[in-house]
């Protein structure tokens, strides 16, 4: 059977951390997975949460299952931080949450419930991040690119998007990042959320929203606007959430589906549903990230010092896009990348040919995806002037 199957190229994305450490050149720069980076390269276990894992581990008794909704007290806890303990989803039980491996297992999961309640098309802003149609494609369930960026301004194109959007039907599912679009960095604002949230009520199509940098852009009450308002306006909605980025826990794989239904009868159902989906493919999700980010969110001083250390990491890469956009006007590129400072989160896309990203990484070692999506984390004051210098010689002024 295996005779049938060709070699695949590396992951777009994943694949570029291998291509970096392989490389030797002591210039090397890595603008690719998107992950945070302090300005020394590095991507530490944040303190709130090495705390908590030591006393995770302290109170340990046992390795025995936890239940299929993940560890004990991360859905309260994470449904009251995106959603707000007050809000109404939350407390009249209309709103819930299963834990699940990372945002990718929440999308998988969300897509195969889609598909089993008789969703067909996914339609999403272009370009984004590249995992969302293979992921969404493999619940069942087709995809469609709508007109999201406009490449000549850096910007986005709202009234084409909207006007897509207003097409949409009862079958279709809208899929909006949560904050900190990826790999734009350019988000809607909230007269554009409003207007989407608008052609939702009145056009009946699901709303997915996926918010894998909570925090990132300005703060986490502000950023969790979208799923705050559809929740509060639109009867059903679907959340995909991801605890990689913002408590730093990539590798623990720890996310969650969150979906919010009509009243709470309609969300037990829904949630039976997900879990049982959940055991047609990986049966619970692994504990350990769950059980740290229960332990974050219940401890208050923990909390307060995550989101400090949250905010923190938001600053330095505030910092960094200023720091690209100064570097590269004093480098003789004028005004080009000042759209830069405007966006949020670790991306914004270069304006680049893949020519010229696959030069970027074979002649000067800055490697980036082929979009021409930068992580402005791995820019800082020792590499930004190699970088701008590198970035001219190839793209030109
Ligand atoms: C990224 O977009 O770089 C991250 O979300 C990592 C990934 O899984 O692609």
């Amino acid at each position: 059977m295996f005779s049938t199957l060709d070699l695949l190229p590396p992951d777009p994305i994943l694949g570029l951390s291998k291509a970096f450490a392989d490389d030797p050149s002591p210039d090397k720069i890595d603008l690719g997975v998107g992950v945070f980076r302090t300005v020394d390269g590095a991507t530490p276990v944040m303190a709130a949460v090495r705390q908590a894992e030591a006393a995770c581990i302290e109170e340990q008794t046992s390795k025995s299952y936890v239940s299929p909704e993940g560890a004990p007290g991360f859905n309260d806890a994470l449904l009251k931080l995106l959603l707000g303990a007050d809000h109404d989803a939350v407390k009249n039980k209309r709103a819930v949450s299963v834990q699940t491996p990372g945002g990718c297992g929440a999308l998988r999961i969300g897509g195969e419930l889609l598909k089993a309640a008789g969703g067909e098309t996914v339609h999403m802003g272009a370009p984004t991040w590249p995992n969302h149609t293979p992921l969404l494609k493999a619940a069942g369930l087709a995809t469609h690119m709508a007109p999201y960026y406009d490449y000549g301004t850096s910007s986005i194109d709202f009234a084409a998007f909207l006007s897509h959007v207003e097409t949409l039907g009862a079958k279709d599912i809208l899929l909006i990042h949560g904050s900190c679009h990826n790999p734009t960095g350019a988000d809607l604002d909230k007269d554009q959320i409003d207007a989407v949230l608008s052609a939702a009520e009145q056009r009946g199509f699901m709303v997915l929203i996926d918010i894998a940098y909570h925090g990132f852009a300005n703060g986490l009450d502000a950023d969790a606007y979208v799923a705050r308002e559809a929740a509060r306006r639109l009867p059903e909605v679907m959340i995909s959430y991801s605890c990689s980025k913002n408590f730093g826990l990539y590798r623990e794989r720890t996310g969650a589906l969150a979906i919010v239904a009509k009243n709470a009868e309609r969300a037990a159902a829904t949630r039976s549903h997900i879990l049982s989906l959940a055991r047609g493919a990986y049966s619970m999700p692994p504990a350990h990230g769950g059980a740290l980010v229960a332990k974050v969110l219940s401890t208050p001083d923990l909390q307060n010092a995550w989101r400090a250390e949250l905010e923190d990491m938001t600053r330095t890469i505030k910092t960094n896009r200023s720091l690209l956009s100064k570097t590269a006007k004093e480098h003789g590129l004028g005004a080009q990348l000042d759209y830069i400072t405007t966006q949020n989160g670790m991306f914004s896309l270069l304006p680049i040919s893949e020519k010229d990203v696959q030069r970027l990484i074979k002649e000067k070692s800055i490697y980036m995806a082929a979009s021409g999506r930068i992580n402005l984390c791995g820019l800082n004051t020792a590499n930004i002037e190699y970088f701008c210098n590198a970035y001219r010689s190839v793209v030109g002024a």
